[in-house]
């Protein structure tokens, strides 16, 4: 795995998104894998502003996201579907046609999982996926288990999810299960872009990069993966 470190947020956000737009440059109907939370927003704030300076464009790719909330209409302001909408899409000249959501409503996760992982494979496969990590090791959603899990499935988070994303929630309490993209659904991503800041991530971060491949720190996979940058602060990376 590459290993990059930075001082500041926008240097971050700077590294990952010329990854992004470099890929749509040389391809302009690239597929790309898209995440969600606090981590990849100065990401898409970069992309937007290469979109709006006609630097590149975004018009032909196709997106997936990495996962969804359950139980939760997909126009509330906490889903990820609003999230990338207020975040990215609004902001580029994506076709909203061509954005890809795993329903977190599905009345049969595993149809719901079929048909995701048949999207992707009709799209050609994901060439560059964006990635975070929580604070308990997991990527999207697959929390630390005693196996790695393949396709898409529902999951229910754990404690540790629950209480980093809770903040979020302030009118309903937040939900407790997820239809997340599996780990080799993952790690059949051509290029990954996995980032990272904070201190609250050290502990995950030195665990994925130097302990073993473990289901317990699901992100160690990416030990694995042949094409894998890790962008970190100093915070994230204080403890390698
Ligand atoms: P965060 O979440 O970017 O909000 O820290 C990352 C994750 O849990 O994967």
């Amino acid at each position: 795995m590459k290993v990059l470190t930075f001082k500041t947020i926008e240097e971050i956000g700077a590294a990952a998104g010329k990854m992004f737009v470099d890929v749509v440059k040389a391809n302009d109907k690239a597929v790309l894998g898209l995440a969600t939370g606090a981590t990849p927003v100065p990401t898409y704030d970069y992309m937007a502003q290469a979109c709006r300076k006609g630097e590149v464009s975004f018009k032909n790719v196709t997106t997936f996201n990495l996962d969804e909330y359950c139980d939760l209409p997909k126009e509330h302001k906490n889903s990820y579907y609003t999230f990338m909408f207020e975040n990215l899409f609004s902001k580029i000249d994506v076709d909203p046609a061509n954005v890809n959501f795993l329903n977190g409503n599905a009345p049969d996760a595993q149809a719901e999982s079929d048909r995701y992982a048949e999207a992707i494979e009709a799209a050609g496969g994901i060439d560059i996926q964006f990635l975070g990590i929580g604070r308990n090791g997991h990527i999207a959603f697959n929390e630390p288990a005693d196996k790695f899990t393949n396709n898409a499935f529902k999951v229910h988070l754990t404690q540790s999810t629950i209480e980093a994303n809770s903040i979020y929630f302030d009118d309903i309490p937040m939900p407790h299960y997820a239809m997340t993209m599996g780990i080799g659904s993952i790690m059949r991503a051509k290029k990954i872009v996995l980032v990272a800041t904070g201190k609250a991530k050290a502990e995950a971060v030195r665990t994925m990069l130097s302990g073993d491949i473990d289901p317990h720190c699901p992100a160690s996979i990416l030990q694995a993966h042949p094409d894998c940058t890790v962008i970190l602060d100093e915070d994230a990376a204080s403890l390698l």
